[in-house]
């Protein structure tokens, strides 16, 4: 590690406390962004097939523009009458089913579900969730507790029961199909009947509806569907977030459409600002109009002008770069790629996702799918040296995660397919 590496990490680590989590074995230090590519404090350039956010691309000029010319004309709270916020608000329900009509503004994905599951708990009267066994929804106190993925297997606390997230790979008794979904269904069945026998009753189900935080797993066929249908017979509501799947990032504007299953309420985040912290809830209008009249809910900093405006202009140029038949053009291409380098290299064990979601199961022996953990940090860290920027999840972190900025072309899907041959090949 250089000397000013060293030292910008001695500092961060005395004045952001010790644990602060950072990416690669020696952390990146970047200064600047420009579409997919990210530039390094020594000049080098990095291909970005990491980040989500910036999801039209790094700092996207149309984005920059409208940020700048909204921040310059007026920027304040949401308890004035205001139209950027309407004006967004119609073209965004506009991409969703009839059913899902209001929308209420936050600034961060946490927050979101922090309002989706008072939603949930007001319109039921109930307290009981269910989430996966390996997810992450945020960071508030609420939400903490339906976000296992940092916690281990217990369940985290007494409102919350957990399911094994479906699992197609590693299929529990080898089974597959009808059968599979079948097993899942009844552990959501066993987690939904210990919520409603408990003080806590039963409230509703938190999905991400691609399962992006458990490994991007192949849902069963059907899964989604029939799980939603089994909450609404108990009684509780079906929250689909969006965070991560949202904005077409899988080709599909939403990820629940892409599964097949109509969620009550979802919570958006991550890629609606590219970069800019605005949120929402997206949900009936019934469920709304009851939860505000019963409960003040204000937020500061959600839905103000300039958010509402940055928001806008990503959907503008979403629109005009085409950019969902990219990220399903550009993904499969890349899914191909990942299925051709497979038939070279024997850790390739799985390659799965939609659009500009990929995600690649390395394991020891296919036969076994033994996960290959420690080469996966290896090649992690070595793409980086060479210049690309990806990350890795899953159970068992074997998982190659690749989420680009959607104008990923195929020129860069070229350089990372090249890439991840050479890192693969030196072993
Ligand atoms: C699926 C999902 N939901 C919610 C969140 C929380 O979003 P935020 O970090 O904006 O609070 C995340 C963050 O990684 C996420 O992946």
């Amino acid at each position: 590690m250089d000397e000013r590496t060293a030292k910008l990490l001695a500092r961060r680590e005395r004045l952001l406390g010790a644990g602060a989590p950072l990416f690669y074995d020696e952390p990146l230090h970047i200064v600047r962004g420009e579409g997919v590519w990210l530039y390094a404090a020594d000049g080098r350039r990095y291909l970005d097939c990491y980040n989500n956010v910036p999801h039209v691309g790094h700092c996207h000029p149309d984005v920059v523009a409208a940020l700048a010319r909204q921040a310059a004309t007026l920027n304040v709270h949401t308890r004035y009458l205001h139209e950027t916020i309407l004006d967004y608000s119609e073209r965004l329900l506009a991409t969703f089913a009839p059913h899902l009509d209001s929308v209420l503004y936050a600034c961060t994905g946490s927050e979101a579900n922090d309002q989706a599951l008072r939603i949930a708990r007001h319109a039921t009267g109930h307290r009981g969730i269910v989430c996966t066994n390996l997810t992450y929804h945020g960071n508030t106190t609420a939400v903490d507790a339906v976000s296992p993925l940092f916690y281990g297997r217990v369940t985290p606390h007494p409102d919350v029961r957990t399911m094994p997230w479906p699992d197609a790979y590693r299929a529990p008794q080898g089974l597959a199909g009808a059968a599979l979904c079948d097993h899942y269904l009844a552990c959501l069945d066993a987690a939904i009947a210990e919520l409603a026998a408990s003080d806590a009753g039963f409230a509703g189900l938190i999905v991400c509806s691609i399962f992006a935080n458990e490994g991007l797993p192949d849902v069963p066929a059907g899964f989604m569907a029939a799980a939603a249908a089994r909450v609404r017979a108990a009684g509780g509501l079906v929250i689909a977030d969006e965070v991560q799947a949202g904005f077409g990032r899988t080709g599909t504007m939403w990820g629940h459409d892409l599964v097949g299953f109509s969620p009550d309420i979802v919570t958006l985040g991550k890629p609606m600002g590219n970069g800019h912290p605005i949120s929402a809830v997206v949900t009936r209008r019934e469920l709304l109009d009851a939860f505000r009249h019963d409960v003040m809910y204000f937020n500061t900093f959600g839905g103000n002008p300039v958010s509402c405006a940055v928001a806008s202009a990503v959907l503008d140029v979403m629109e005009r770069e085409d950019l969902l038949a990219n990220a399903r053009a550009q993904g499969d291409y890349v899914r191909d790629g990942f299925r051709r380098l497979a038939e070279r290299h024997a850790v390739i064990g799985d390659v799965r996702g939609a659009g500009l979601w990929i995600g690649v199961e390395l394991v020891r022996d296919r036969a076994t799918r033994e996960p290959a953990t420690e080469e996966t940090r290896r090649i992690v860290n070595r793409m980086k040296e060479r210049g690309i920027l990806m990350n890795r999840i899953g159970e068992f972190d074997n998982v190659l995660k690749m989420r680009p900025p959607m104008p990923f072309a195929r020129e860069h899907a070229e350089l990372l397919l090249a890439t991840v041959d050479e890192v693969l090949g030196a072993g």
